[in-house]
């Protein structure tokens, strides 16, 4: 009686599975225009590991084209390619091809594209570290000469150290309502990360001190205490020819470990200093908070959303 039931259940199902094939919402290929142009090496890897969501080249296995697996690949082909089209990528401007290729380095080096889904049926897709290696390299050479420029981000900094020693004299340094201070110096500091935010229009620079540094080389976190990160955001200025370069200070960010004093937001005392007067962020202590509540998306990394991704890229 059992075996009956069950056999009429399968029986159910597999009516059911054939029926829903009819309402498919194919995926179609519209003309490659603007294709991105980079060496084959290069080309081959999006090609097999992104090209079927973020390009007008889709081509489906069998099995994707079955309901209702065939639904979810319709809905992560249309939304990937709203976000970006590697047969549309031409249109794009220069600075808006580099913001996307730095993040689509970011997806790859954390693990998060292809999609996990996708990458566990395809698994041809997945990127071993010498593709992401090679997507990594193209797109660091794709970052304009100047943004590499670090003498023009020392002349805005001596700029800005020399307003710092006229505006408030080297002595009374701005402190945040929460009492994290200023941090003079960390210019001298381990640069841990720059990354460049085209969305917003900034570039930022990502300082640790010795005892961050030490706890990043050795790989051992959490972070001891005294560790402090400093992130400096410059506003960047886009030229004519596209090249980014910085422009006025925005803010300088801190993020310093004191466990007692700030047991609630994960040990992490934050503060945030606006515009070349250095304007502490926040009337009150309760600023922290706001900080804090974003940061715990880095919970796995100790709250840090900087953290070089291999040790040898600190030298
Ligand atoms: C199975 C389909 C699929 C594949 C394959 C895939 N992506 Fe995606 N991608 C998506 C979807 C869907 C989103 C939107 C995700 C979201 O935010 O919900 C996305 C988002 C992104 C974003 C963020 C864009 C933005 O504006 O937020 C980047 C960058 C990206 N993908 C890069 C890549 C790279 C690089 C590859 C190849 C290594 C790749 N993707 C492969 C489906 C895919
Ligand atoms: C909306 C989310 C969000 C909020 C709110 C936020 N941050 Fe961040 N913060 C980030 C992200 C994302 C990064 C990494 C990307 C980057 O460097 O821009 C970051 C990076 C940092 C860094 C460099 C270390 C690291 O984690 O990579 C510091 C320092 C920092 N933030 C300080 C602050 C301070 C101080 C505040 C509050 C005034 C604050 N943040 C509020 C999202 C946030």
């Amino acid at each position: 009686m059992k075996t009956k039931r069950f056999t009429i259940g399968i029986g159910i199902f597999i009516l059911f599975l054939l029926a829903i094939q009819f309402i498919q919402q194919p995926v179609e290929n519209p003309p490659v225009t603007d294709p991105i142009t980079a060496p084959a090496e290069v080309t081959a890897i999006l090609r097999r590991a992104c090209f079927d969501c973020h390009s007008n080249e889709t081509r489906l296995a069998w099995y994707d084209k079955i309901a209702p697996v065939s639904w979810l690949v319709a809905a992560d082909v249309k939304e990937a390619r709203s976000r970006f089209n590697f047969s549309t990528w031409d249109t794009l401007s220069p600075a808006d091809q580099q913001g996307r290729l730095y993040e689509a380095v970011n997806m790859a080096l954390t693990g998060k594209m292809p999609l996990k889904t996708y990458a566990s049926l395809h698994p041809a897709s997945k990127l071993s570290e010498q593709d992401i290696e090679v997507l990594k390299q193209y797109a660091s050479a794709q970052t304009p000469a100047k943004y590499h420029d670090s003498t023009i981000i020392n002349a805005r900094e001596t700029e800005y150290k020399q307003f710092l020693e006229k505006a408030t004299g080297p002595a009374d340094l701005p402190v945040a309502a929460n009492g994290v201070k200023y941090v003079p110096g960390y210019q001298d500091w381990q640069v841990i990360s720059t990354t460049n935010r085209f969305d917003n229009h900034s570039i930022r620079v990502v300082y640790a001190n010795d005892i961050a540094v030490q706890a990043i080389r050795a790989n051992k976190l959490p972070f001891p205490e005294g560790s402090t990160i400093v992130k400096v955001v410059w506003n960047s200025i886009e030229e004519e020819n596209g090249d980014i370069i910085p422009g006025s200070l925005n803010s300088v960010q801190v993020m310093t470990r004191d466990s007692k004093r700030f047991s609630d937001s994960g040990g992490w005392g934050y503060a945030k200093f606006n515009g070349i007067k250095l304007k502490p962020y926040g009337s009150t202590p309760m600023f922290n908070a706001t900080c804090h509540s974003c940061h715990k998306i880095a919970s796995a990394n100790d709250f840090v959303f900087n953290l070089p991704l291999k040790n040898k890229d600190l030298k």
